[in-house]
């Protein structure tokens, strides 16, 4: 059954409660994830949360030649027939690394590893829920109280996007293209509001994060031409050493912030505001340049385009 794009989004709630896992696993030495675009995401955000051994996410056509048997390979792949995450994954197969898959059908699916099957009718960048669930209740937390906390926290969002809409409503006044900062945990977070206002809203955007911001992009923010045409937007809710850089950064480059202030008391609950909130964000500003926020037609189109 088609599920409008809206209704998509609205889904978000009920997908971080999913509860697949990827099983019993051996002991491995390292983790690689392959995946592309709105599902590639979930194992970068997964990367950042995740420190008890290297995690490195592949969105390229090429395994990385220390990928062997004490590698654990996560294929991803809503559709399934990504060919940089098929090719990817082929090649684990034959050098026998440790292989999961997280996939809706398709090619993938159909390689034979042990496979998440996630649900059917979602454009990737609104399936993030299903996508990483498996990552987060395999190696962050299994808890099911901790994600109905958050189903309600996203529940809430779904039903009043008005901060959303409101920073909708600045970016577009002016006309202006988004460029996002974010902080470690929420670097990935900030690409993920990047992709989506590209794919959302089919806008040009940016994003980088702090404190390595300081070293190169706080330089433009205050010496570039066209600085009118951007809209910087932060996420709040920092402390120490990098709220001091947010604040001075903005000083010293004469740069207004919008910032986005994370609801939540965990460090996954604000992740999932955050995402969130970029999601509505995104969809609210397509709706204002009166385009469709569903429509991917160029990556179809190129998709189709390399097969022949
Ligand atoms: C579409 C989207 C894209 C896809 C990407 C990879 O909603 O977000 O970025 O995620 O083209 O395709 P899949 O996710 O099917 O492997």
């Amino acid at each position: 059954m088609y599920m409008n794009f809206e209704d998509q989004l609205k889904d978000f709630s009920s997908q971080v409660l999913f509860n697949a896992n990827f099983g019993k696993l051996s002991p491995f030495k390292n983790i690689i994830i392959s995946g592309m675009g709105g599902s590639g995401i979930a194992g970068s955000i997964f990367s950042e949360l995740y420190d008890k051994a290297p995690v490195q996410v592949v969105s390229d056509y090429e395994l990385p030649a220390y990928a062997d048997r004490d590698t654990l390979f996560v294929g991803i792949s809503y559709s399934g027939n990504t060919e940089e995450t098929v090719s990817v994954t082929r090649e684990a197969m034959k050098r026998k690394c440790q292989i999961r898959l997280v996939t809706s059908g398709g090619e993938l699916s159909e390689l034979g590893p042990e496979t998440v099957l996630v649900p059917k009718g979602f454009q990737p960048r609104a399936a993030l829920g299903y996508l990483i669930k498996p990552f987060l209740n395999s190696f962050i937390t299994s808890d099911p109280k901790v994600y109905e906390r958050i189903s309600s926290m996203m529940s809430e969002m779904e039903t009043d996007n008005s901060m959303e809409k409101a920073t909708a409503d600045k970016i577009y006044g002016k006309n202006s293209i988004p460029y996002v900062l974010g902080y470690p945990p929420f670097r990935w977070v900030a690409y993920r509001w990047k992709t989506q206002f590209n794919e959302n809203s089919k806008l040009l955007a940016f994003s980088s994060y702090f404190p390595e911001l300081d070293h190169n992009d706080a330089i433009p923010f205050k010496h570039t031409y066209g600085k009118d045409k951007f809209s910087f937007i932060v996420f709040g809710g920092s402390t120490g050493q990098i709220e001091k850089r947010v604040r001075f950064t903005s000083e010293i480059t004469s740069t207004e912030f919008i910032t986005v202030e994370p609801k939540g008391e965990t460090i996954l609950e604000k992740m999932f505001y955050l995402i969130h909130a970029g999601d509505y964000t995104s969809y609210h500003l397509g709706k204002l340049r009166k385009i469709d926020p569903e429509d991917v037609s160029v990556i179809t189109e190129l998709k189709e385009k390399l097969k022949s």
